[in-house]
Formats: C-alpha cells, structure tokens, sequence
C-alpha cells in the first residue's frame, strides 16, 4: 500500500510508519508540521519521504495525497494541560486541519483512518467505555478531538467517503515527549529531581503501548468497517501515583522526591475502554503494562541523545510556565 500518514513524526505516528515499513513493506509519505513534537529523528533509518506542512494547508495536502491508496491522520496537538493553557492550535489542527484532510480525501475517493482518544467519552468511575458511549469531553483538547471525529464521522453519512476511526487510551513506550507522565517522571527521577503528581495521583489511566496501538491502527485500516469507530484500551489500569513508585523503583529513587501539586483543573478521573469490536477483527494486546514500562525505562536510560535536547531547549521554558519553577 501507499500510505500518507499525519503526525508521522511524532511518537505514536513514527512507531506506526516502523511497523508498517518493516512488517507490511508499506510506501509511506509523512506530512507533518513538525511542532515542538514532531522530530525528523523519530523516522531516523526510515525509507520514508517526509513533506514538512500542516494539515491545514489545502495546496500541501492535496500534493502528498497523489496516488496514496489511504490516509491515517495522527497529526494533532496532543498535550492536555497546553490545551488549558492555550487552546487555539488545538482547534485549527483538530477542526479545519482534519476538515482539509477529509475534503482532500473525498475528491480523490481515498480510505481515510482517523487516530482518536479515549478522552472524548470523558471520565467513567467504573466499567469500561464501548463505541456507543455518548461523547462528553473534558479540556479544550478532548472536546477538539471529539469536534474532529464527529466530522469524520459526517463525511461517511453524507459523502460515504471510506471513514475508520481509531480511539486509543493512553500510550506508553520509546520517543514519547516528556511533557507527558511517563517520560516526564522517567526524566526526572533520573536527574533527581522533584516528581509533580497532580492533586492526590488517584486518577486512574489505562495503558497501551505504542506498538500495540500501531497495531490496532492496521487492523483497522485493512478491516475496519466503513464509517465505524474502535476502542483501543491497554490491557492494565493503574493509579498515577502507582505508576510514579514504580518509576522510582526502576530508576533506584525513593519516594522523597514525589511532590504533590495542584490538581489540573477539570481532571478526568479515570479512562477505561472495552476493546471486544477491535478485538473481534483479530487485534490482542501483546504488551503488560509492568513489561512495557521497564523497557521504556530502560529506553530513556539508554537514548540521552534522544531526549537531552528536548530537556535543555523549549521545553525548559514550557516547564517552568506549567510547573512554577525551573527544570533541576
Ligand atoms: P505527538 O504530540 O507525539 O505527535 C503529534 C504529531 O503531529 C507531531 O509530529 C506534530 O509535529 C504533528 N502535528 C501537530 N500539528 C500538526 C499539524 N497542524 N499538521 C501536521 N502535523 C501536525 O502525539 P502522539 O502522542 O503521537 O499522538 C498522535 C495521535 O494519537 C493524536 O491524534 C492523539 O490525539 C492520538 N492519541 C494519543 C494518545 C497518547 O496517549 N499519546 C492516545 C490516544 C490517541
Ligand atoms: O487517554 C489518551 C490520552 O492520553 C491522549 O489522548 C493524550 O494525547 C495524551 O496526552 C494522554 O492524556 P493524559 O492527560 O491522560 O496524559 P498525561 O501524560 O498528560 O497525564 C497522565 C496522567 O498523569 C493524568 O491523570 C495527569 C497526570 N499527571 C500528568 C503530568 C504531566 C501528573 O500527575 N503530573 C504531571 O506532571
């Protein structure tokens, strides 16, 4: 196949593009703004071409479509607290971006997989989400990506344009930007320094690592139903703070360096999807979430070179406005 994949350069979208490279001998064109997410290392040693453009951009999209058999858009902003900090780039990328891709994608008849979250269900405090849940998003991001697959959505019922949309609960694994939990406590422990846990760290997510996600995506994209949605959910919940002591563990920190600090403002409780619909297509996880968290940290530990830039460029400014206080 030839694929455009949006947001190819990011975390998700790259582990994508590997997947599909080594594992389908797919053709692979990336467009991808390259924002403070987006790296052109994260495609490193992939054959792929990568034209630099937003999805907002008619003329740019219209040429990396030509000749592509489908379109995965990963393109997004994708940090819940930017969102709340400042919304605009939230709702061009997710609103008009999406809308240039699926008005491309209807004149040239092309299959069109949109990527999706968990967070445009909104919070759930017991069992799990399925496809039907009412969509009832939180932040400024959930409500554009919401926004984006009601859109998609609207191209199948009026155009019958090809429409899947994928919707992941939250990712974990190598080349994730370490705004987010993860990478970011990761990070910190390793430098020693202070672990910034939201409000009580009860909040509850549901982690799913990259190459399963990936994975998903390509059932989806080979038989995945027009016009249907499907929940990708992790195969383990786990509280925040659970997640920050075993990062302490893996790392050799104590727990003296976790810092309580004010709770982001509308928090989501807890994230859980029902994942049978994918699963019936043939999809399983592969990955626990004790095993995967080990191997990414044993990634960061391994690939300074990787994340040492990000840490000592923008995202000491961007940290200092979240948090209140310099990176150590
Ligand atoms: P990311 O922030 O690592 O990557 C986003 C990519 O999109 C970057 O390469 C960035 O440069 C690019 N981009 C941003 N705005 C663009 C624009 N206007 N035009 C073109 N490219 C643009 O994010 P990620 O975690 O890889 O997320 C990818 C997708 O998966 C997003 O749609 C996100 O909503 C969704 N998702 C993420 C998670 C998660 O846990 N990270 C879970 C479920 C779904
Ligand atoms: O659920 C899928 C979503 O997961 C994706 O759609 C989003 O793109 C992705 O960013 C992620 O959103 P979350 O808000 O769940 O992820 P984040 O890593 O920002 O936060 C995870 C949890 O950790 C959340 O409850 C907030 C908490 N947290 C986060 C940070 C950055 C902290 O306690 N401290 C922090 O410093």
């Amino acid at each position: 196949m030839r694929l455009l994949v949006c947001g190819g350069a990011g975390f998700i979208g790259s582990a994508f593009v590997r997947v599909r490279l080594v594992e389908h001998g797919d053709e692979v064109v990336v467009l991808d703004k390259l924002t403070y997410a987006g790296r052109r290392e994260n495609l490193d040693g992939l054959d792929v071409a990568l034209i630099e453009a937003g999805i907002e951009d008619a003329a740019a999209v219209a040429r990396a479509m030509e000749g592509v058999d489908a379109v995965v858009n990963f393109a997004a902003e994708t940090h819940v607290d930017r969102s709340i900090a400042q919304p605009d780039a939230f709702v061009t990328t997710h609103a008009v971006g999406t809308w240039v891709l699926l008005e491309e994608a209807r004149r040239r008849a092309v299959r069109f997989v949109q990527i999706s979250t968990d967070e445009v269900y909104g919070s759930i405090a017991q069992g799990s989400f399925t496809e039907h849940s009412p969509l009832a998003p939180s932040s400024p991001y959930s409500a554009t990506k919401a926004g984006a697959d009601l859109l998609v959505a609207s191209y199948f019922h009026t155009y019958a344009l090809e429409t899947v949309i994928c919707r992941g609960s939250n990712n974990y694994g190598p080349r994730q930007y370490p705004e987010k939990l993860i990478p970011l406590m990761v990070l910190n422990a390793l430098a020693a320094d202070r672990l910034p846990v939201y409000g009580d760290g009860m909040q509850v997510r549901n982690w799913l690592h990259v190459d399963d996600f990936a994975r998903a995506i390509g059932v989806a994209l080979a038989h995945g139903r027009p016009g249907e949605a499907y929940n990708v959910g992790g195969p383990d919940e786990c509280p925040n703070l659970q997640v920050v002591q075993r990062i302490l563990e893996l790392t050799g920190r104590d727990e003296s360096l976790i810092e309580y600090v004010t709770d982001r403002p509308g928090h989501d409780r807890r994230y859980s999807l029902g994942s049978q619909k994918i699963a019936a297509l043939g999809w399983e996880a592969q990955v626990r979430f004790a095993d995967g968290l080990a191997q990414t940290v044993a990634w960061y530990v391994d690939n300074a070179w990787w994340w040492e830039p990000i840490r000592s460029g923008d995202y000491r400014a961007y940290y200092q406005r979240q948090y209140g206080r310099a990176l150590g």
